[in-house]
């Protein structure tokens, strides 16, 4: 009998010779490493060194922060991960009455260059990669980056790392946004044009499928929508002036990983086909670099259940294993208690070693794109490949990603599928093991991490004396001249670096450009 995908696509009980007749393994797969790179972006894949093992982590005050990215190290992470508060995300200090309530508690609070230095205490940034998820103010805490390594005396063009800086997902799935699309796009080509310049060695934006998928996209959309996002920027890039290769090089890309192992993984190898014929055929770059659709996963955090919540362990195990099946560069694997709260020491732990059983004690690591040639996998490639074609198509016809999200296109796209996924849950039709079957009578209690309520007040302290030792009228000249900077053509990077400089706060920063691109408020489509 066959089954459905979570894409909707056929899965047959059995698949046969029949399936490949005729299916030209030159032109869809190419050689690993080559183009279209269906099966991986480097030649050598795991085989001469696993994934970048980088667990997204922060809470509370740099100093909490800093102390768990020192504990990951010591456990073995290869990349660093910074997970920002929501006042830090929306460009609003700690003492901002709009912050009340949320310092420190989905991530690490950075109000200034001091409270970075705080975070990246005894981590030499020449010796580590740093992914920050940051999206609306993301060019303000590369900035801030920019300024610990001056003050380590590590140069600019040392930095490798990562910030995601994708606003256009914001709008979709995440709300995380502050500017109008077209400021916040201004800003994402400044940053692009400003990293080619000072850090070249940085990876300028993170295109993101996973809040999509987070909130109930499926791999099709979730490939479909980031790929459109993805063109949009590309296309704002070069209509700012610059070369394709002069910037696509540095894009990267997220995406989640669910379950469903088969097709994620076609989902991953349809994915990079996509972008190396878009990148080479309709905007003719010509650097194979820019033709490669490097990705950091992360596991599906949706998926996990507060029910046994240690069965998390095994969903994780298998989400992880068709990242790297997939080929991913970056994982994230989840812990099994981050549907109940933030992680203890213990549960991130775990969560790393799950990377580590799988880099070093299978043997998935040993060959490249093992699935290569499989009848299920290379027919599943091909079906949602179709599928998520389809779905671009639908977004040019609406004048592209921007366009479309005005209209609520990808949002509502989403919705629906998200509604269909709740309907078969309820109905017991898409098993949830723990929630809807194979549920005990009784729950085992379970111990979670509590962030300490009194950072709030620890932190606008450090602000206050932050305020009081810098030099007031240096940090109004700045911010006046990132006003006028912000009200002209030119690159607003480096008036803002001046200004955080002067120890200007994100706050402060973020205010100033609110004051010449005012901010987004949806409209009732959405
Ligand atoms: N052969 C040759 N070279 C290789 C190689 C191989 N097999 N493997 C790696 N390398 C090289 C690469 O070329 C690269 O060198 P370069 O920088 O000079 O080009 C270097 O080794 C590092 O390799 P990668 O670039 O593949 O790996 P990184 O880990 O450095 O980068 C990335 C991966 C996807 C490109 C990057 O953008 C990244 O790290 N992204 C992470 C994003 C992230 O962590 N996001 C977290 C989101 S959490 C969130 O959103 C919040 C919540 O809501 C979920």
């Amino acid at each position: 009998m066959t089954r459905e995908s979570e894409s909707g696509l056929p899965i047959e009980p059995v698949y046969g010779p029949e399936t490949l007749a005729g299916w030209d393994p030159a032109d869809k797969l190419g050689e690993p490493g080559g183009y279209p790179y269906t099966r991986g972006v480097y030649p050598t894949m795991y085989t001469g060194r696993p994934w970048t093992m980088r667990q997204y982590a922060g809470f509370g005050t740099a100093s909490e922060s800093n102390a768990r990215y020192k504990q990951l190290i010591a456990n073995g992470t290869t990349g660093l991960s910074v997970a920002f508060d929501l006042p830090t995300q929306m460009g609003h200090d700690s003492d901002a009455p709009l912050a009340h309530g949320e310092v420190g508690k989905v991530g690490v609070a950075i109000d200034s260059v001091e409270d970075m230095k705080v975070l990246f205490d005894g981590i030499p940034l020449d010796q580590v990669s740093t992914s920050m998820t940051i999206n609306a103010p993301a060019a303000l805490l590369l900035l801030l980056y920019q300024l610990v390594a001056e003050e380590q005396g590590v140069s600019a063009d040392k930095l490798t790392g990562t910030i995601q800086n994708d606003v256009l997902k914001e709008y979709i799935a995440r709300g995380t946004y502050i500017f109008p699309p077209k400021p916040s796009l201004r800003l994402v080509a400044d940053t692009f044009a400003y990293c080619k310049a000072e850090i070249p060695r940085w990876n300028t934006i993170s295109i993101s499928g996973y809040h999509m998928a987070e909130a109930g996209a499926s791999p099709a959309q979730e490939i479909a929508f980031t790929l459109a996002d993805g063109i949009e920027y590309v296309r704002t890039a070069v209509a700012a002036g610059m070369d394709v290769d002069d910037f696509a090089p540095r894009l990267s890309f997220f995406f989640v990983s669910r379950t469903t192992i088969l097709e994620e993984v076609a989902k991953f190898r349809a994915a990079r086909r996509i972008w190396a014929r878009v990148m080479r055929e309709e905007f003719g770059a010509r650097n194979p670099k820019s033709w490669m659709l490097r990705f950091h996963t992360q596991t599906a955090g949706v998926q996990l259940t507060a029910q046994q919540p240690e069965v998390n362990l095994v969903r994780v195990a298998v989400q992880g294993l068709a990242a790297v099946l997939g080929g991913t560069q970056s994982l994230h694997t989840n812990s099994f208690d981050e549907a109940i709260a933030l992680p203890t020491d213990k549960s991130a732990r775990l969560a790393l070693r799950t990377q580590q059983v799988l880099a070093y004690e299978t043997d998935v690591t040993a060959t490249v794109d093992p699935f290569a040639g499989s009848y299920v996998v290379e027919r599943m490639t091909d079906d949602v490949e179709a599928a998520a074609l389809g779905l671009m198509a639908r977004v040019e016809e609406l004048g592209g990603a921007v366009a479309a999200i005005e209209r609520g296109f990808q949002k509502s796209e989403i919705e629906r599928n998200a509604y269909r996924i709740a309907l078969e849950t309820d109905a017991g039709e898409r098993v949830v093991v723990g929630v809807n079957r194979f549920k005990l009578d009784e729950e085992e209690p379970y111990e979670p991490l509590r962030v300490d309520p009194a950072i709030e007040s620890r932190q606008a302290a450090r602000l206050t004396s932050l305020r009081a030792a810098r030099d007031p009228a240096a940090v109004a000249a700045a911010l006046a001249a990132l006003r006028a900077a912000a009200s002209g053509p030119g690159n607003v990077l480096y008036p803002m670096r001046d200004a955080l400089r002067a120890r200007a706060t994100v706050g402060e920063v973020c205010n100033a450009l609110r004051d010449v691109w005012g901010t987004y408020t949806p409209s009732d489509t959405f």
